[in-house]
């Protein structure tokens, strides 16, 4: 079956990763200026101080996306740029560059899809504790407000938050994303339920703008699961890998603990015993704004599992095969990666799902021609988006694909070691240049996915 004709097609970027200009025009520092700047955080000591300019260069990174044609662009506000203290004095300047941005891309026909978070927390609400206290689902109330207020006429899909898991549980629990911390599972889980407290705030106070004109999704991140074969019982496993809660699983990685209660109002059972004792006090009370209804399931996905029973039949992770295809960054190439995950997303949530984010870091550079040769990215993708587009024929609602990323950037704790986007970015001389897979990706748009066939 092909790509329905209103499936929308586009790119992804996020703030910290490629605007720069991190003391402009009244912007504060988030808790990713303050980790990068601490020894052996991030590859070589990297920072977002200049990134890919794009706060400068936005013009340009517009027209480059006119060329490329893409009808719609997935980017986040900055936090630090909007109210950088935190909470307080709105900073006009800020919402003005993201108001310059939307026009930019309106008058490029290109539509604004906002994320609100994508990781730059203030650092000074960083300082009151961050997600782990209570008190900021009142800050980022306010933060909303004012993003909706200066840009809600002329944007209309919203993205609440970009994967708990990674602001959460690499953040906090892990320690390898900013702040950095190491926290206990009771401090960890509370700080998850407050950011899907403040989720459901941020979409109340959307409907109240957009009401129903608003499209308004949540984009959480997890592996895909592969059946060992296509037999009811093999997707059944696999489905139930994919969202259950397992002794053998981390629980943050666990995707139901971050999108069952948004998608459905309530803790999956399979992990409600293993959380309930650190959850806040009267978190039962939360969980209708919690559940606010969705029109869209957002999911980045980029890798999977693929599952096989042993001699007894019983299900296991199946052992990568010797010289298994890789991206730079060591994440297995896997072609049936969307079709699962997304499917089984639609069947228990009921809502269409977009793609929010998938694609791969590769080794490019521009050759002795001028020119970036990813034949790679191409590859991959034609493979993905044939993995989705199996996942429709088995009847599940895809709504869109975002390519993450639309150029080269700071790939957080990696630095900018390797290399995500469409567009070639040098950090050196900020040129950029549009890659193969960038004017192949302009005719999967074109002939709506026909050409990976
Ligand atoms: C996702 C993030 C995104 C980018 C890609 C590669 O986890 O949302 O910012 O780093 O991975």
């Amino acid at each position: 079956m092909a790509f329905p004709s209103h499936f929308t097609w586009g790119a992804a970027t996020a703030s910290y990763q490629i605007e720069g200009a991190w003391d402009e025009d009244g912007r504060l520092p988030s808790i990713w200026d303050v980790f990068s700047a601490e020894p052996e955080k991030t590859y070589q000591g990297h920072t977002g101080k200049v990134a890919c300019d794009h706060y400068h260069r936005y013009r340009e990174d517009v027209s480059l996306m006119k060329e490329i044609g893409l009808p719609a662009y997935r980017f986040s506000t900055a936090w630090p740029r909007i109210i950088p203290g935190g909470r307080g004095a709105v900073n006009q300047k800020g919402l003005d560059f993201y108001s310059r941005l939307v026009d930019e891309l309106l008058a490029a026909d290109i539509e604004p899809w906002v994320t609100l978070y994508h990781w730059d927390l203030p650092h000074s609400l960083q300082l009151e504790g961050g997600w782990c206290n209570p008190a900021i689902v009142g800050a980022f109330e306010s933060y909303t407000e004012a993003v909706v207020k200066a840009l809600g006429d002329r944007v209309s899909k919203w993205m609440t938050f970009n994967e708990p898991q990674c602001f959460i549980g690499l953040s906090l629990s892990l320690g390898v994303h900013a702040p950095g911390y190491k926290l206990p599972q009771g401090d960890v889980i509370k700080a998850a339920h407050h950011s899907m407290v403040a989720h459901g705030r941020a979409v109340d106070i959307l409907r109240s703008k957009g009401g129903s004109s608003y499209s308004i999704g949540y984009v959480p991140t997890t592996q895909s699961m592969i059946p060992p074969s296509e037999s009811a019982e093999d997707i059944e496993l696999a489905r139930h890998a994919f969202f259950d809660h397992t002794p053998a699983r981390p629980v943050l990685w666990t995707i139901s603990l971050f999108s069952d209660p948004v998608f459905m109002g309530s803790y999956p059972d399979s992990l409600l015993p293993v959380i309930e004792q650190d959850l806040p006090r009267g978190w039962q009370n939360d969980m209708p704004v919690i559940g606010r209804e969705l029109d869209f399931v957002g999911i980045n996905l980029y890798s999977s599992k693929r599952l096989e029973r042993d001699e007894a039949g019983v299900p296991r992770v199946k052992k990568d095969k010797v010289g298994v295809p890789q991206t730079a960054l060591k994440w297995n190439v896997e072609d049936e990666t969307l079709r699962w995950g997304c499917r089984f997303l639609w069947e228990r949530y009921k809502k269409p799902v977009i793609v929010t984010e998938n694609g791969l870091a590769n080794a490019d550079w521009v050759h002795v021609d001028g020119k970036v040769h990813d034949a790679s990215r191409i590859d991959f993708t034609t493979r993905y988006l044939r993995g989705l587009e199996k996942a429709i024929d088995d009847g599940a609602d895809i709504a869109g694909y975002f390519h993450w990323s639309l150029m080269d950037n700071f790939e957080w704790a990696e630095g900018y070691k390797e290399r995500f986007g469409l567009i070639h970015v040098d950090f050196e001389t900020q040129k950029r240049t549009i890659k193969d897979s960038g004017y192949w990706y302009r005719e999967v748009i074109r002939s709506n996915g026909a050409n990976i066939h």
